[in-house]
C-alpha cells in the first residue's frame, strides 16, 4: 500500500490534515493514508475529464454494484432493487430516525460507540438509552432485553463496531433479530466498517440472518474501505416489503443529496476494487501486527484487544495515570492527534483511540513519540 511522504500527506486538505500544525502526527479521525485505489482515481479522473460533474444518478448502477459485492464477499445476495442512495451513513440514518421514531420516542445505543450515534437520535427528537457493551465488547443480550422491553423505536447496530473493532458473531446478531422481532424495536445496521473485516474474523451482514428483514435496515458504504467519505455517497437496503415501505417514505428530495461523484467513485470501489481491498487487508493485518509489537515493547502500560475489524486500535491508558484524558498528554507532550476516548461514551474515559492505516514508519515515529511520555 503505497503512501506517500509526510510532507506530500500535509498537502492534503481534509480534516485529518487541516486540523493540527505540522509539528503534530495526526492518528485520530478515520481517514486513510493509502493512495487510492487506481480503478476509483480512474473513474473520477475520467468523469472530471468529460466535465461529469452533475447531479447524481444513482441506481441502478449503485445497487447493481453493492450487490455484485455483497455476494463475493459476504455471500449476501440483495436485491440491487432494494438499494436507494444517500448522501453519507450519517444523513441515513438520521432520515430513518425521523421516519421510524415518534415525537419523545427513544433509541437505544451500544458504547462504547462511534460519537455520532449519541447525536443522531436527538437530531430526529428521540431520547438516547444507552445499553453498553459486555467488559469483552460483546452485545449484551439480557440488558439488550431489559431495554427493548421498554419498547425503544430503533436499536442502532455498530457492525463492526467502532471503536472496538469487534466483528458481531451470527449467533449474536441471531439472538438480537429474536429480540427486535419479539418487542417491535426496528434495527438500523451501520454497516459501514464490514470491508474492514481483517483476516481472522468473518462478517454477517444483519440481512442475512433469518428473519432480519423484517425488522431491519442496513446503511452500507464504500467510504470507510476505500476512503471516499469527502465524496458524499452511501446506501440503504432493505430486505423485506414492509421495510422497503418505510424507506419509501424518505423525503423525495434526499435523492438530490448524495454526490455524483461519489455514486462514480463507489461504483468503481464495488466493481473493481477487490485487488486493491486484498491488498489494504494484508496491509492493515501487518500494521495491527506491528502495532501490538510496538506497544508491548515500548508502552507496556497500555493494554488492547487488537480488533478484527477496521483500522481503529481502542487502547486502554488507565494504568498511565494521566486521569481521564490521555490524549491531551499524547497531544501536547508527544505531538501525536488520537481521538479521546469519552467521546465513545462514559466508558471510554482512560482510552484513546488510534488510526493504524499508515505507514510502518509514521507509526514506528507515532509510538515513539508516545513512549517517550510515559513511565514503562
Ligand atoms: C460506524 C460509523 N458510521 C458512520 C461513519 C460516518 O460515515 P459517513 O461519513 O458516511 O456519514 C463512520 C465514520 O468513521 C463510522 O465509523
Amino acid at each position: 500500500m503505497h503512501v506517500d511522504p509526510l510532507e506530500t500527506l500535509r498537502r492534503r486538505r481534509s480534516v485529518k490534515w487541516r486540523t493540527y500544525p505540522a509539528d503534530v502526527l495526526p492518528l485520530f479521525v478515520a481517514e486513510m493514508d493509502y493512495a487510492l485505489a487506481p480503478p476509483i482515481a480512474a473513474a473520477l479522473r475520467a468523469a472530471v475529464d468529460a466535465s461529469d460533474t452533475g447531479y447524481s444518478a444513482a441506481q441502478p448502477d449503485l445497487g447493481i454494484a453493492l450487490s455484485g459485492f455483497a455476494a463475493r464477499h459476504w455471500d449476501w445476495e440483495l436485491d440491487p432493487a432494494s438499494v436507494t442512495a444517500v448522501t453519507d451513513v450519517g444523513v441515513g440514518v438520521v432520515e430513518l430516525l425521523r421516519l421510524l421514531v415518534r415525537p419523545a420516542g427513544s433509541v437505544v445505543i451500544s458504547p462504547p460507540v462511534y460519537p455520532p450515534f449519541f447525536d443522531w437520535p436527538p437530531e430526529a427528537q428521540a431520547q438516547v438509552r444507552e445499553v453498553p457493551l459486555t467488559a469483552e465488547f460483546h452485545l449484551d443480550l439480557p440488558a439488550l432485553e431489559q431495554a427493548f422491553a421498554a419498547h425503544p423505536a430503533v436499536y442502532i447496530l455498530c457492525n463492526p463496531q467502532n471503536p472496538v473493532g469487534r466483528v458481531h458473531t451470527r449467533d449474536e446478531l441471531t439472538a438480537l433479530v429474536r429480540l427486535a422481532r419479539l418487542y417491535g424495536v426496528t434495527i438500523v445496521s451501520d454497516e459501514i466498517h464490514a470491508p474492514l473485516v481483517l483476516p481472522g474474523a468473518e462478517f454477517t451482514p444483519l440481512l442475512t440472518v433469518p428473519g432480519a428483514g423484517q425488522v431491519a435496515i442496513t446503511v452500507a458504504s464504500a467510504s470507510k474501505g476505500f476512503n471516499l467519505a469527502g465524496l458524499k455517497c452511501a446506501a440503504i437496503v432493505t430486505g423485506s416489503p414492509a421495510m422497503a415501505a418505510v424507506v419509501d417514505r424518505l423525503p423525495p428530495d434526499v435523492r438530490w443529496r448524495t454526490g455524483h461523484l461519489g455514486v462514480i467513485a463507489t461504483v468503481a470501489a464495488y466493481t473493481e476494487g477487490d485487488d486493491w481491498l486484498a491488498s489494504l487487508h494484508t496491509a492493515l493485518d501487518a500494521r495491527r501486527t506491528q502495532l501490538g509489537e510496538l506497544l508491548r515493547t515500548r508502552l507496556p502500560t497500555i493494554s488492547w484487544r487488537p480488533p478484527e475489524a477496521t483500522f481503529l486500535a481502542w487502547l486502554d491508558c488507565r494504568a498511565l495515570g494521566a486521569d481521564d484524558e490521555p490524549q491531551q498528554l499524547f497531544l501536547t507532550s508527544a505531538k501525536v492527534a488520537l481521538e479521546p476516548g469519552t467521546r465513545f461514551g462514559a466508558a471510554g474515559a482512560g482510552y484513546v483511540r488510534l488510526n493504524y492505516a499508515t505507514s510502518p514508519d509514521i507509526l514506528d515515529e507515532a509510538t515513539a513519540r508516545m513512549a517517550s511520555t510515559t513511565p514503562r
